[in-house]
Order: structure tokens, then C-alpha cells, then sequence
């Protein structure tokens, strides 16, 4: 079934004090996602920002002003932490102010090369709280949606995370960050090894985190772990794994912090603790120091 915002609508019934905002962002989700679809196919300028790894297109840009823009007119007192905004400068503040946290697409570098795994991500938060988050698998056409206390959903089906604890049963995902400098690398890949090590059944590398995170939710994969990702690629897939069932916290096996660059998430506790027991840390610094 394609994804639509009455479908989205409807997977988690009841009214709710955000529903406004979460239609907005289903809508807009989708609109962006129509844009990245035609776009992913055509000659792109690509720029370099943190590394040469770390791409940027005049379409992440567009996306980025379309959904902000229309945010902004419909709810002009809200803030906003934006992928391509932070990149230019502004400050990742999460106050208690209502405010949106976007990527609007995330997967860049598989989008300059066509790699069809691609996804506009939008969290919105109250209060430092996630109250919803809505991902949107652009080539695909499936609409992850994750509302506070409401469920999470792939289209209209319910998502469910796995029940794994076993480490050497589970399949595994993570994203290589946008660092290539070589002391990076030989801490990302000895996290590999020592995953490969417990004997995990695979560890696999898409080039979205927030695709990943959803495939995490939907019971695909059993855990996921990062050094580098952004609160921008964290903040819906977390409401989205939450609502699933699943856990999402620090390396440390502490609390999550949003801004700090580095997550564990799984099925289940137990897993989580295994695998943030098993990493090594990645130093990225924090999105709000930044
Ligand atoms: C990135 C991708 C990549 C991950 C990075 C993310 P972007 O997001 O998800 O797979 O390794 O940490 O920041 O730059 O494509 O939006």
C-alpha cells in the first residue's frame, strides 16, 4: 500500500496535541521525497563539508528550505535544528521549545551515486521530549511513523523489533561516519572485529543511519551502533524504535543524549548492553558544542 498521510492518520487513531504538526510532517515528507526521487537520477553539484566523504547537493538544500519554510508559516514560534542550517553555522539548541530536527536527506552520498536508499527524516520534540518522528524511504515509497505512546508504522502496518539477546544470533548495523582519518578507521573497523568476533551472524554498512534505525524497528536486524551520526539522523528513528518495542541509548549503556554523536540501539536491552559493552569509543565531539 503506498504511503499516505491518511494512512499514517489512521495507523495510530485517538487526537493527540501534536497531531497538527505530525500531518505537517507526513505531508511534507512526502513532497520532499518526490523531489529527491526525481532528482536522484539527474547530474548533481556536489560540495564537500566536513570531509571528503561528507557531501552535500543543491537538493538537500532545496529540501531542507521547502520544509522549513512551510513549517515556519504554519507554526511561525517553533524552533528548528536542520542538517544543512548546522553546516552553515547555526547552533543545535534543543530548548523546550517545540522544535523540529531535520535531515532532509539523509543517505547523501548514496543519493550523488544513485544508490536507491535514500530518506527525508523529521523529528519533532516538546519540552527536550521526542513526540514523533516520520521517515520517508524516498525510492521505496515507505513511510516510517513513530508517535509517543501511539505505536510506530511502516504505511499503515505496525512495526515490531526483534526479541534477539543472543549477540552471536544477530544481525547487525552501523554507519561508517563522515571521519576517514586513520585512527578513526582502525577504532571503526577493530568495532567491526570484535562484533565478528562474538560471532555475530553479519554487520552491515547501508549509508543511511535513519533507514538503518528503521530496518532496527521493523525487526530486520537486531541492533544498530554509531560513532558520528547527528541529532538530525537520530531524533525520528528514535521515536520510531522506542514505539516498536526497542531500546536506544548511549555507548556508555547510560541514558541516550541526542546531541552527543554516538548511540546503541536494538530489540532488546540485553542486546543494547552487549553491544555497547563490545565498542570501542569514537570521539565526534557534540552536535551543541559544535
Ligand atoms: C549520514 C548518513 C551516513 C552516516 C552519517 C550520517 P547524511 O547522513 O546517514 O550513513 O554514516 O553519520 O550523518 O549526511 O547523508 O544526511
Amino acid at each position: 500500500m503506498k504511503p499516505s498521510g491518511e494512512a499514517a492518520a489512521a495507523a495510530a487513531p485517538g487526537a493527540g496535541p501534536w497531531d497538527e504538526c505530525f500531518e505537517a510532517a507526513v505531508q511534507l515528507a512526502l513532497r520532499a521525497g518526490q523531489i529527491i526521487r526525481k532528482a536522484l537520477t539527474e547530474e548533481k553539484r556536489v560540495s564537500t563539508k566536513t570531509s571528503a566523504a561528507d557531501l552535500v547537493t543543491e537538493t538537500d538544500h532545496l529540501v531542507e528550505n521547502l520544509i522549513i519554510s512551510e513549517l515556519r508559516k504554519r507554526f511561525p514560534s517553533h524552533r528548528f535544528i536542520a542538517e544543512e542550517a548546522a553546516a552553515s553555522g547555526a547552533k543545535c539548541v534543543l530548548t523546550r521549545s517545540p522544535t523540529w530536527i531535520i535531515d532532509p536527506i539523509d543517505g547523501t552520498c548514496n543519493f550523488v551515486h544513485r544508490f536507491p536508499t535514500v530518506a527525508v527524516s523529521i523529528g519533532f520534540a516538546v519540552h527536550q521530549e521526542l513526540e514523533f518522528g516520520v521517515i520517508y524511504h524516498c525510492t521505496e515509497e515507505r513511510l516510517y511513523t513513530g508517535r509517543r505512546g501511539r505505536g510506530a508504522f511502516c504505511n499503515s502496518q505496525r512495526l515490531q523489533v526483534s526479541r534477539e539477546t543472543d549477540l552471536s544470533k544477530a544481525l547487525v548495523l552501523t554507519e561508517i561516519g563522515p571521519k576517514r582519518d586513520p585512527a578513526t578507521l582502525k577504532l571503526f573497523l577493530s568495532n567491526m572485529e570484535r562484533l565478528l568476533h562474538a560471532k555475530a551472524h553479519g554487520v552491515r554498512v547501508i549509508g543511511s543511519s535513519t533507514l538503518a534505525l528503521c530496518h532496527l524497528a521493523s525487526g530486520a536486524a537486531d541492533a544498530y551502533y554509531q560513532f558520528g551520526l547527528h541529532c538530525w539522523d537520530l531524533a525520528a528513528a528514535t521515536v520510531i524504535i522506542r514505539e516498536a518495542g526497542g531500546i536506544v541509548m548511549d555507548t556508555s549503556g547510560g541514558p541516550l543524549d541526542l546531541m552527543s554523536c554516538r548511540v546503541v540501539a536494538a530489540g532488546t536491552r540485553e542486546m543494547a548492553m552487549l553491544i555497547a559493552q563490545a565498542l570501542q569509543t569514537i570521539n565526534y565531539g557534540r552536535d551543541d558544542e559544535k
